[in-house]
């Protein structure tokens, strides 16, 4: 595992750097991608990258690590639209080489299931991108005394639905459940890239990063993956020396 402190205004160039070099050496590549406000800075760059004619997602492929349970594709607070709005309408990806769970699936298992085998078809992710909640969270495998392996259909916890209340005008609105990648399914990535900005998550990021490992912690059991970078801001990074 690879600390990788910047100021804040350099991680967007950071991380469009490794994308980009992903995307030179495999232009089919599957990229595993988070949604929230840490990426929105890395996706504007992207997009700013694609304009200039250095970055093409042409023959990319996308997993997106969730998804809420029961919100129309068509709700602006839904990930489907977050990642039209702020990612895919903007850059030349092929939509149908687009993947975000279906959280109105008739069958929220089988539509579990399936994301996985995708996944799997595809090759694999390549390069995976992730946030990290203030309770530790990865995509939403919330702190809990196990952790599950697949795709899957997970509560959201009290925690998280108040951090992503502000999303919504009332926190009754912010759904119960979501679909998300398990950490196996996370696990399986090649590379995976988790960002953290911000004081406010300076404290987990210390915890996951340089405690014990722990399934109160999801991401604290990326320590024990082959390729990790954990790419954090100065204010973020602050307790790491
Ligand atoms: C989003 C996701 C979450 C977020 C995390 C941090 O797809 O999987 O794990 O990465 O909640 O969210 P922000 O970036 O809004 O602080």
């Amino acid at each position: 595992m690879q600390i990788v402190k910047k100021s804040a205004s350099e991680v967007p160039a950071y991380v469009t750097s490794i994308i980009t070099d992903q995307l030179n050496q495999k232009k089919n590549s599957i990229l595993g991608l988070a949604t929230g406000s840490t990426p929105l800075a890395i996706y504007k760059y992207w997009i700013e990258e694609f304009k200039q004619g250095n970055l093409d997602f042409s023959q990319a492929i996308s997993f997106n690590l969730d998804e809420y349970v029961n919100l129309p594709a068509s709700d602006p607070r839904s990930y489907n639209y977050y990642m039209k709005e702020n990612l895919f309408q903007h850059i030349n990806i092929d939509q149908n080489n687009t993947h975000i769970p279906n959280g109105q699936a008739e069958s929220l298992q089988e539509e579990c299931a399936r994301y996985d085998q995708r996944i799997q078809e595809f090759g694999g992710i390549d390069l995976q991108i992730l946030g990290i909640g203030l309770n530790g969270h990865i995509g939403f495998n919330e702190p809990s005394n196990e952790l599950l392996l697949n795709t899957h259909v997970t509560p959201l916890s009290e925690s998280t639905r108040i951090a992503n209340s502000r999303f919504f005008d009332h926190i009754d609105q912010v759904p119960t459940q979501a679909i998300t990648m398990g950490i196996g399914s996370i696990f399986k990535a090649k590379k995976i890239i988790l960002i953290a900005m911000g004081v406010e998550k300076s404290e987990i990021v210390k915890q996951a990063f340089l405690g014990n490992i722990t399934t109160q912690v999801p991401a604290s059991l990326l320590q024990l993956h082959h390729n990790v970078e954990i790419v954090v801001d100065t204010d973020c990074g602050k307790l790491i020396t």
